[in-house]
């Protein structure tokens, strides 16, 4: 058995590549049954988010089931193989294990040290055992990510300072009003008509930064009115205007700034759709959804400017290099704890052995009891059979303590391997012999 990664992430695919491969929680489960039907993968679970979708599958032949997987994704996109490869990245065994670990801790995030993405490996979790997709290895590997993340994050100060997606655009809209003014730094936004289209967990860390930096009023549209209210009484230092989705036209023709946060699988804002509008003034507009929420076909439009989820790496380099400093000490915590994954990993080679062992030892114990009670025939009470039984049962269990101890405890793999063969030798155990 192994395991395996394949996957693409802001390193290796740009947004109009991700956004293809974005699954929604409400196929997750469909795909994980798809991948499970495989011949080659035994356990599987998915993460997907906005910067990454990456399956993570344990495999019985590591080749073939990154094909496998590879196949399973060009499917899913629509993109052809050759078209999707160059972008897919695929790690094996302890690489796949360190990977996870970065991830979780937020370590291979756009924005350095990000939380969102542990809930997204919770809920990556959650998921896989929903669906029944995940078995023992990827249970323990993935709850021990999970703790991976935590750990990081209250042993370090890699997550202090509320560092998101959402706090990197609004840094953006700052950089970028302070370059058309003549200034290559963050400038206050309170200068500015702000939007925000949609009304879930991007918006609302939105809405934390957007005040936090400066702006008094925001125009908060959503599809569903009551949770844009929902979300506006949670601020009260912001003056929140809350409008629906189809007010977007005049949302549009108004306001300067327009963050769009939506989970829409097309594109709600579009060239014609902004040529057709009476604008005079400018319009800038940051898109942190992905799938995108504006189209592409928006560049160029005179006195429109638009930016993408990738274009948030140019606030992203800016603080990067403090941040990459607390990443250091955040590696040996994820070394230690991609270790642990692996000595236990290892420990399950032991098991086969110790189970023939268990069940040689057990079918002695039960044959010899029997003969014992046989020969003591009717004067033997009950209760004294009960005690004789508790004794021979005692007697193999602490002959079997030291062995298997042993043969867990973590070691080299040469080691491990010779202790199973003096083990399977001198108890007749081995597997070819089909001996317990
Ligand atoms: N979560 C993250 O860490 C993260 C990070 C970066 C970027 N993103 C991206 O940001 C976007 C929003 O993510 P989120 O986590 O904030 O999602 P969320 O909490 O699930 O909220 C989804 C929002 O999208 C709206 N929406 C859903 N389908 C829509 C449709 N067909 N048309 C118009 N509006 C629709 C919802 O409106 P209703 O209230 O009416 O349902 C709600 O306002 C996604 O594209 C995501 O990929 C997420």
């Amino acid at each position: 058995m192994h395991i395996a990664v394949v996957g693409l992430s802001h390193r290796t695919a740009p947004v109009e590549v991700r956004e293809k491969l974005s699954i929604p929680e409400q196929t997750i489960g469909s795909s994980l049954k798809s991948l499970k039907e495989e011949e080659h993968v035994l356990e599987a679970s998915i993460l997907s988010t906005c910067n990454r979708l990456e399956i993570y599958a344990v495999v019985n032949k590591p080749e073939e089931g990154i094909t496998t997987i590879s196949e399973f994704l060009s499917r899913y996109s629509g993109l052809a193989k050759e078209d999707l490869l160059p972008h897919l990245f695929f790690f094996h065994h302890d690489e796949a294990v360190a990977h996870l670990m970065r991830v979780s801790a937020g370590l291979d995030s756009l924005v350095l040290g990000e939380g969102q993405i542990l809930s997204q490996v919770k809920k990556m979790v959650r998921l896989g055992q929903e669906n029944h997709s995940m078995g023992p290895i990827l249970n323990r590997l993935l709850t021990q990510a999970v703790s991976t993340g935590k750990r990081v994050r209250s042993e370090t100060s890699l997550g202090t300072g509320a560092v998101s997606i959402s706090s990197a655009a609004v840094e953006l809209a700052q950089l970028k009003l302070g370059q058309s003014l003549g200034k290559d730094q963050l400038v206050s936004l309170e200068s500015e008509r702000v939007a925000v289209v949609g009304a879930g967990r991007m918006s609302r860390l939105l809405l934390q930064h957007l005040q936090s930096k400066g702006c008094s009023e925001v125009l908060l549209l959503n599809r569903t009115k009551e949770r844009a209210e929902k979300l506006a009484s949670d601020f009260s230092e912001l003056s929140i205007h809350c409008a629906l989705l189809s007010d977007l036209d005049d949302c549009l023709s108004k306001c300067s700034l327009v963050f769009t946060s939506t989970a829409t699988e097309e594109p709600i804002i579009n060239a014609s759709r902004i040529n057709a509008l009476e604008r005079t003034g400018f319009l800038r507009l940051i898109d942190i959804g992905v799938p995108r929420n504006i189209d592409a076909d928006v560049t160029g439009i005179n006195h429109v400017e638009s930016h993408d989820v990738d274009d948030l790496q140019e606030v992203v380099s800016r603080n990067q290099e403090a941040r990459q400093k607390v990443a250091m000490q955040a590696e040996g915590l994820l070394k230690e704890e991609g270790r642990l994954f692996l000595e236990w990993w290892d420990s399950l080679e032991a098991v086969p052995t110790i189970n023939r062992l268990r069940a040689s030892l057990e079918s002695i114990r039960a044959e010899e009891l029997q003969k014992a009670l046989s020969r003591m025939g009717p004067d033997f009470s009950a209760r004294e059979r009960k005690v004789v039984e508790a004794l021979s049962k005692g007697i193999i269990n602490k002959i079997l303590h030291a062995p298997v101890t042993s043969l867990r405890a973590p070691q080299a793999r040469a080691a491990r391997q010779n202790a199973l063969n003096v083990v399977e030798t001198l108890f007749g155990v081995n597997n070819e012999k089909g001996s317990g």
